[in-house]
């Protein structure tokens, strides 16, 4: 996990937020090549939930809302977590993560404490004020699920796009929520991303809906490059469904400290649409005009984090190997997840190189993510390339200028071979095809 943090600083990927004033409160800023690798984990997601898909519609609700909408979906009484104190070292904790001792007490992980507050609960939702008042009035609330958006558009989105169940909306944006013990590096903050689908099913049909969202979603993640043996799908029990849930299976990843989520797949039944339906007084149903038939849909709904997506990629894809007798260390990343795709190369910064050089680079912008280095000896470019998981290097050397040909470099087996600029783009499209 050291290393993983060091390197995500070092290759800018993951900075400290406020670094420069001793950090602010495990948040954390993306650098360069970490949004360029979030984006690409989005857009993995989009294009299996929606862009293959006839019968997932996106949407991008708004992140202040109404606390209407946080009462009726049950969030304001039941979003909480419950909240002790270390009476010894005064620390503030979650209670249903602090390990017990022999004798099963809870044990404070600062000071070895035993003595704590009775457990009360906290509410995980920011609130703020809309408005220069700061009164009741005025109160909002920063989302801390993507997922009430959906339900309190449903009416507009059946209405807009004509869909029959089963149909599902797609939606990827931040989320807030007040945790008490964020940590373990970007795992657990108060400002993180989803990427949550509520698919609206016949209710008779949501157990085999469920079944298959589990099994998508897990393959989703094999997929693109998280070995089997490294995850699996944890079903909760019964103590641990959240308020709206009849059944939940987490998708965890073996982290370095641990099983841990990345995403839970529940059937949140017609818990939220009948709940804000008898809130606003609106219709939240689905109506067949062919057949008559009118039923609120069940919901059943994969709600993965973008930032743990991305840090159980980059687990799973960092390797030290050997080449030439020199020790490496290399990202093998999915071609899709890899910041760059490709790392176009100058042999040399001497001026006749550069102008082909460049011809390449605008060759390749189009159909890859590339990088750009003309700095340092070939090999320690190859190296730096390796370690932020770049899949191909194309090298132009002193010969491409009479040939018109170019070197292509696989990262992983780190085999080279010559390829035309006339074939470049096929070469390239064909190795990184989806
Ligand atoms: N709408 C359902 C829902 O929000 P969740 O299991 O609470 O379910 C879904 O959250 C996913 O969002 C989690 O599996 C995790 O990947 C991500 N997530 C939740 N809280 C997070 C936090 N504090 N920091 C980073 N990611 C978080």
């Amino acid at each position: 996990m050291e290393e993983l943090v060091r390197l995500c600083k070092a290759r800018g990927f993951v900075f400290p937020s406020a670094e420069i004033y001793g950090g602010f409160r495990s948040t954390y800023d993306y650098g360069p090549l970490g949004v360029l690798m979030a984006r690409n984990v989005k857009e993995a997601w989009w294009r299996e939930m929606v862009q293959l898909r006839q019968e997932v519609v996106g949407l991008d609700a708004a992140i202040l809302s109404s606390p209407k909408i946080w009462e009726a979906s049950g969030h304001l009484k039941n979003f909480t977590d419950p909240l002790v104190d270390c009476r010894t070292c005064k620390q503030r904790w979650r209670a249903d993560q602090l390990p017990t001792t022999d004798d099963g007490k809870l044990e404070c992980p600062n000071c070895g404490g035993t003595d704590f507050t009775e457990a009360r609960p906290f509410n995980l939702m920011f609130k703020t004020f809309v408005g220069p008042v700061e009164d009741e009035g005025s109160v909002a609330y920063l989302r801390p699920e993507t997922a009430q958006g959906h339900f309190v558009n449903f009416a507009n989105i059946l209405q807009t796009e004509r869909l029959r169940p089963p149909f599902g909306t797609a939606q990827i944006g931040k989320s807030f929520r007040n945790e008490i013990t964020p940590g373990n590096f970007v795992f657990r903050t108060r400002e993180f991303e989803q990427m949550e689908l509520e698919y609206f099913v016949p209710p008779e049909d949501a157990p085999r809906w469920f079944e298959y969202w589990c099994n998508e979603r897990l393959e989703w993640y094999t997929r693109f490059g998280i070995p089997r043996d490294m995850i699996r799908l944890r079903p909760h029990t019964k103590e641990e469904l959240s308020h709206y849930s009849v059944a939940t299976a987490d998708v965890e990843f073996a982290f370095p400290w641990g099983w841990g989520e990345l995403e839970g797949i529940a059937n949140r039944t017609d818990y939220d649409l009948k709940a804000h339906a008898a809130a606003s007084g609106q219709v939240l149903e689905y109506f067949d005009a062919a057949t008559g038939e009118r039923y609120v849909p069940y919901v059943i709904e994969p709600a993965a984090g973008v930032a743990r997506t991305m840090m159980a990629f980059l687990i799973a894809a960092y390797t030290v190997d050997e080449v030439d007798g020199e020790e490496r260390t290399v990202l093998r990343l999915h071609p899709r997840i890899a910041p760059y795709q490709v790392a176009v190369l100058p042999l040399s910064k001497k001026d006749t190189l550069l102008p082909l050089s460049q011809e390449v680079l605008h060759l390749l912008q189009p159909v890859a993510m590339c990088d750009y280095d003309i700095t340092r000896a070939i090999g320690r470019r190859y190296r730096r390339q390796d370690e932020i998981g770049t899949p191909l290097c194309v090298t132009i050397d002193f010969e491409s200028l009479d040939d018109k040909a170019v070197t292509v470099r696989d990262r992983d087996s780190t085999a080279q071979e010559r390829v035309p600029m006339d074939r470049l783009v096929e070469a390239i499209s064909s190795r990184l095809a989806w």
